[in-house]
């Protein structure tokens, strides 16, 4: 049995592991020990995401221990019609115009990141950038102290599960039980975090998304306390994590195809592209989850009723039906239909921030800084998760552009 580690790092080269993986299991798994199923192929992950009807995102409804699913609710695991009303709520802070006024910031936040490490003509991507840039934007959005930013670190960390290391060998079970009360926790401590919040600001209502939540309404109705709680949780995990790797990996595949950061350097109008096409090559969120509320045929196989499927969001963004040369990373692939932020009412509600954090951060990298190279006799090392695709540390060495 392969060692887990060997595992991920394979995951970080994910046009090998998945075309090994679909040409060894076909287009349809049922992986009966975890008791799911999984698809590789664009159109199935595509159908999982679009079909909501059949395919649930609410696992309380189907779960042997619904109190977990319960606890843990969030819109991103509601169906409508409470979830559309959920959404809609929130997403007025997320329009690409109020997402767009968040720029001078996310360029000053950069800037400060930078000057410290200016002197040092070396950094890590991920330590000095890609991971204090997205917690502080969120941290400020919601309304939390940035100054607590190690200690979300360890949460999210824990969210997605990153202790694979402490397991010796890929045991299904053995993992389930781990991940469950690893999550089980975690939501116990972010939740005690957030009852303080909630409750500062039902005394002293500030200019965050917070007091928002709490003074929103619906057909008259507040939002319940664990509502926003879930809200608060799902808003600081989604918003940081994902967008850190998204970040490392747009470093990790500039790093392999160096002629893209002289490139991006010259004709930085390209690099909103060059980011689409890290999200499909690397993509971040490695897998989607849904749960069938009826039986369904799928590629000759029944699915029956109630069964969770992943959908394999990195395999699907290498499917050759849609993507022509899908091995090839190229900044100017177009059309570049990727599902790395999902599809349909699910589609990710941060991506305008995600994209716009990504675009700024290595923009001002690529200005201020020249012949960025990562040590290539070091192999990379992914975090440690099975859902988040990206490297754990990205030490480079670079020269300051003269001005
Ligand atoms: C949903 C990926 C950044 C908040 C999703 C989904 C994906 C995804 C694949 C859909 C999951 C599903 O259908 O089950 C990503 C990636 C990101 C990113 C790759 C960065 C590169 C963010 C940011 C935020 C965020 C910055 C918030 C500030 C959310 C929320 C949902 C979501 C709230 C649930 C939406 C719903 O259920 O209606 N994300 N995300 N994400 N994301 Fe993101």
């Amino acid at each position: 049995m392969m060692n887990p580690r060997d595992y991920l790092n394979q995951l970080l080269y994910p046009y090998a592991s998945f075309t090994a993986l679909r040409t060894a299991s076909g287009p349809v798994v049922h992986n009966e020990k975890a008791r799911f199923w999984e698809v590789f192929e664009y159109d199935d992950v595509l159908m999982l995401a679009s079909e909501h009807e059949t395919f649930s995102s609410d696992g309380s409804k189907f779960a042997d221990h619904p109190e977990e699913f319960i606890k843990a609710q969030s819109i991103l695991t509601t169906d409508p019609p409470r979830h559309r009303q959920l959404r809609s709520l929130v997403s007025q802070a997320f329009t690409p115009r109020a997402i767009a006024s968040m720029a001078p910031r996310i360029a000053e936040i950069t800037h400060d990141l930078l000057d410290h490490v200016v002197g040092q003509g070396s950094m890590d991507i991920i330590t000095d950038l890609s991971y204090p840039l997205p917690v502080i934007v969120i941290s400020e959005l919601l309304g939390v102290p940035a100054e607590d930013r190690a200690q979300f670190k360890r949460w999210s960390d824990d969210m997605v599960f990153s202790e694979y290391d402490e397991l010796t060998a890929i045991n299904v079970e053995e993992y389930n039980e781990r991940m469950r009360q690893v999550i089980r926790r975690t939501l116990d401590e972010l939740y005690d975090y957030f009852r303080i919040v909630l409750a500062e600001r039902r005394l002293q209502p500030c200019q965050d998304l917070v007091s928002e939540l709490l003074a929103a309404r619906i057909e008259g109705q507040s939002l319940s306390e664990a509502e926003i709680l879930a809200f608060c949780t799902l808003l600081l995990i989604a918003g940081n994590i994902t967008t850190t790797n998204l970040i490392g990996n747009a470093l990790l595949c500039f790093d392999e195809h160096p002629e893209t950061m002289d490139q991006l350097a010259e004709r930085p109008d390209l690099l909103p592209q060059a980011i689409e096409e890290v999200l499909r090559y690397r993509s971040p969120a490695l897998l989607l989850a849904r749960y069938t509320t009826r039986d369904v045929e799928l590629h000759g196989q029944t699915i029956p009723c109630g069964q969770m499927i992943l959908g394999w969001i990195a395999s699907a963004n290498f499917d050759p039906q849609q993507f022509p040369h899908p091995e090839a990373f190229d900044i100017t692939r177009s059309p570049n239909r990727h599902l790395a932020f999902g599809h349909g009412i699910h589609f990710c509600l941060g991506a305008p921030l995600a994209r716009l954090e990504a675009k700024i951060a290595l923009s001002i990298l690529l200005e201020r800084f020249q012949q960025i190279r990562r040590n290539r006799e070091q192999p990379v090392e992914t975090i440690h998760s099975a859902f988040i695709l990206g490297p754990k540390h990205c030490p480079v060495t670079f020269k300051v552009r003269q001005e």
